[in-house]
């Protein structure tokens, strides 16, 4: 099987503020060859102060560690805050705590935010240096494949809201992501799967070749193989990258592509009460209701249903509500209704015309969405 050893790079095109996401296996020290380099290219390149502030959470301190070795050895002063794992952790709480951090570092305009970490750690260290003094360079080490495939490329920070998730937060690209595979060897088995509901996502929405090579090489990608993880991560990558680049702040409509299977996944989840189901979880079952929802409304063959369904569940991801699911359809509807992607009340899905293609399809009706939820119920 070909394996390549090389560290690949995604280079993120968005002018002035874009940049590289660097992957590698083994090699977390390398970030202080990196930042000097992704700062001088940044639109901070006039000031190199040398200065870091680490945000990580407890499961990962070790990897954190290295990080700020690292750096330590070549001559920057280095912070560093750890948080509680965990969603709750995205809360205005921690943002001011991370605020009162800075300004006890005697943070200033050229002090580099690292965050090392899953998507939580990204998106609430991301505010951060989004929000303190207007802007701090700010640089991704992800350490869940979610947050490697999908929260490091964008620029989307922030936190949630008591009452609503995700609610508050800005748009504040990275000077520079690293992604060392190697990570991944402490991820439990849980958050990786979840994350590969997402990589499933790219190959159907974007890439039916990419579909078939996950399909080909499952079995080297449940075992972390490290050769497979930087080539299916990095294209990943660049195909989220792709879409971003055309839609940096999700104002042409075009990432909602990217929302496949979520308008289901985000009333499953909100129904199950957060943490019940992960949101990779979610997404995997959400994308065979709206597959399942595009057979009914006669866009693709039932084929195309079952080859996402077989794939996801070679990743040991659910494909269908869990047992004892207590929800109604009709509170499935009413979420549903609520969410972005509604306009007036109307459902509208991302929804799959071929492998590799999806559209926005507006006006489903709501008696085929009734009818999927009979064709899928155990
Ligand atoms: N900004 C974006 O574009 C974007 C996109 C998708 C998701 N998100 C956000 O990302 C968050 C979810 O991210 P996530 O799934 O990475 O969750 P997470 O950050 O909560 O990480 C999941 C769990 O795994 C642990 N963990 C992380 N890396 C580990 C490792 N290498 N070894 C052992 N344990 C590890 C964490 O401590 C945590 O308990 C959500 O808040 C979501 O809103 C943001
Ligand atoms: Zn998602």
């Amino acid at each position: 099987m070909p394996t390549p050893v090389e560290a690949s790079s995604v280079q993120v095109n968005l002018g002035e503020r874009s940049y590289e996401i660097r992957i590698v296996s083994g090699a977390l020290s390398e970030l202080p060859t990196l930042l000097p380099n992704w700062l001088d290219r940044s639109v901070y390149r006039a000031g190199n102060s040398r200065t870091a502030h680490i945000v990580t959470d407890r499961n990962v301190r070790s990897h954190a560690n290295i990080v700020r070795e690292g750096l330590c050895a070549t001559g920057w002063t280095c912070g560093i805050t750890e948080l509680e794992p965990g969603e709750k952790t995205k809360s205005v709480a921690n943002l001011s705590a991370l605020w009162d951090d800075l300004i006890a570092m005697k943070a200033d305009r050229r002090t580099v935010v690292i965050a090392v970490g899953g998507g939580v750690m990204g998106d609430l260290a991301g505010f951060a240096a989004a929000s303190f003094v207007r802007g701090l360079p700010f640089v991704q080490v992800p350490t869940t494949l979610l947050a490697d495939v999908d929260s490091s490329v964008g620029g989307k920070t922030g936190i949630n809201h008591p009452a609503a998730k995700n609610m508050l937060g800005a748009f504040h690209q990275p000077i520079g992501v690293l992604i060392d595979t190697s990570v991944l060897d402490t991820l439990p088995a849980r958050e990786f799967s979840a994350g590969m509901a997402e990589v499933v996502k790219y190959g159907v929405i974007l890439d039916a070749d990419f579909f078939t090579f996950l399909e080909q090489r499952a079995d080297a990608i449940n075992q972390r193989d490290a050769g497979i993880m930087r080539q299916i991560i990095a294209r990943s990558c660049r195909l989220k990258a792709d879409v971003v680049e055309k839609d940096e702040y999700e104002r042409t409509g075009l990432r909602a592509v990217l929302n496949y299977g979520h308008t289901f996944a985000h009333a499953f989840e909100a129904l199950a009460g957060y943490g019940e189901l992960l949101h990779g979880e979610a997404v995997s079952i959400g994308m065979i209701y709206a597959s399942r929802l595009a057979e009914r409304m006669n866009l693709i063959e039932a084929e195309v249903t079952r080859r996402q369904d077989d794939l996801l569940r070679a990743f040991k991801l659910p494909t269908r509500l869990p047992d004892g699911w207590a929800h109604s359809d009709d509170a499935i509807l009413d979420r549903m209704k609520l969410d972005k992607k509604t306009v007036g009340g109307k459902l509208r899905f991302v929804l799959p015309k071929r492998l590799g293609h999806v559209e926005v399809v507006s006006d489903v009706p709501e008696a085929t969405v009734r009818e999927v939820f009979d064709d899928l119920r155990k």
